[in-house]
């Protein structure tokens, strides 16, 4: 076999060569391993974390994903449904503390108002900000239709899981209803990206029955479907879920197996920084669910994004999509504080009022951002070249300019 050290200096990696960096777990190993991912992560995107304040505005979901806190059977959850005003307000909140970006995440709906009610929000986004904020989305399986009223309206990054690449494993992680299939979820990827958005894709890592090739093979599927940004974290469980419930009554709940987990979470963070060296990689809260200090040992491991939760305070204890989700008793002033002190102990810069734009973008397209959709962006690829980021000046808030980051 090949010795690790002449295995961490590739730039191509092969299924099985995935397999083994998935697998590591001697402490020395995986030192090695995520030490090597930092060093192509400052090489090629920087050493930056970029926010986007995560905006949770609904729970409810038409979807039942058997592992999902919020699936539509769990009884035992409240509902819950912000209002366009509340929502703007948080965005605000969001632009004046120069996250840069916003997520926009809730259950899954297609109906026509809830479609409507998007494109309204994002207008809204849009010109409270006279243009800076970036926008993400996080709102499922929609038509290319919806698609593209979302794209026009503002957004330009969608986050959509595969949440696994395998189809038959994906299908034992979900209903058999026709409303969860695998290769729709595949085909709105394709979709998002033809339409023109920033394409992210993730998975759950450490899902029962899931195998250290299953996650090569997921990173081979980012690969191959061409994704902009990743976003992966650990499998938790959540109690009143069919899987929460069968793998706390099968004993795979233990703290050693949670260890695995997050072990396994942090290795595909590097494997994947390895393998895909251009791509966002979001260090997730779950990850910080099973290690108080998991979000800057994702960062330290290759990941270059935060999402740091900026809910409403009194909807995050309905929003939780595994049991004991961080972050549901604070507020988002002492997220902040939280988040940047992380980055900075991870050895970060925080990437305070930029869009942070993935640079295997920017490289897919070939070109430089289209006019209108620049203005906040700092894209990871030019940190050292100091540019003007800002082309708008808004009356809304006066306060002091964005600035790039990183020079
Ligand atoms: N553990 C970890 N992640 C989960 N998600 C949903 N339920 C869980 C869970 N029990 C993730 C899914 C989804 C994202 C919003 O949250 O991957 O895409
Ligand atoms: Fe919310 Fe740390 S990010 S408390």
């Amino acid at each position: 076999m090949k010795e690790l050290k002449e295995l961490l200096r590739q730039t191509e990696f092969s299924r099985d060569d995935l397999t083994r960096l998935i697998s590591l777990e001697a402490q020395d190993d995986r030192e090695a391993l995520y030490r090597a991912a930092y060093a192509v992560k400052a090489r090629t995107v920087g050493r930056v974390a970029y926010f986007r304040g995560l905006i949770e505005f609904s729970n409810i979901c038409t979807k039942d994903c058997l592992y999902c806190g919020i699936r539509k059977s769990h009884r035992g959850v409240r509902r819950f449904e912000s209002t366009k005003d509340e929502i703007l307000r948080l965005a605000k909140w969001v632009w004046e503390n120069r996250y840069g970006s916003v997520v926009l995440q809730s259950g899954e709906r297609t109906d026509p108002k809830f479609v409507g009610f998007i494109e309204d929000v994002l207008r809204g986004m849009k010109e409270l900000s006279c243009g800076e904020l970036g926008i993400t989305l996080c709102l499922g399986e929609q038509t290319e239709e919806t698609y593209r009223r979302w794209f026009d309206a503002g957004a330009h990054r969608y986050l959509l899981r595969i949440e696994e690449s395998n189809p038959a494993l994906y299908a034992r992680f979900h209903p058999q209803d026709g409303n969860h299939v695998w290769e729709v979820r595949d085909r709105c990827l394709t979709a998002l990206k033809k339409i023109g958005y920033q394409a992210g894709t993730g998975v759950m890592i450490g899902l029962p029955g899931q195998t250290a090739e299953n996650l090569a093979d997921d990173i081979l599927y980012y690969r191959r479907k061409g994704i902009d940004m990743i976003g992966m974290g650990p499998y938790i469980v959540a109690s009143g879920t069919p899987m929460g419930d069968a793998v706390e009554a099968s004993g795979g709940n233990t703290a050693e197996e949670k260890r695995r987990r997050f072990v396994l979470g942090l290795n595909m963070i590097a494997a994947t920084r390895l393998a895909l060296p251009t791509v966002n990689i979001a260090a997730t809260t779950a990850l910080q669910g099973l290690d108080p200090r998991g979000r800057e040992l994702g960062l330290r491991a290759g990941a270059n994004v935060l999402m740091p939760i900026v809910t409403e305070p009194r909807h995050r204890p309905d929003y939780q999509l595994y049991d004991d989700k961080p972050c549901v008793e604070d507020t988002s002033e002492e997220c902040l504080a939280c988040v940047t002190g992380r980055v900075r102990w991870a050895g970060d810069e925080p990437g305070f009022g930029s869009w942070g734009d993935s640079r295997h973008w920017y490289e897919r397209r070939g070109r430089s951002p289209e006019p209108g959709r620049e203005a906040g962006e700092g894209i990871a690829g030019t940190l050292r070249k100091p540019r003007r980021v800002i082309e708008i000046r808004c009356a809304a808030a006066p306060r002091e300019e964005l600035q790039t980051v990183g020079k």
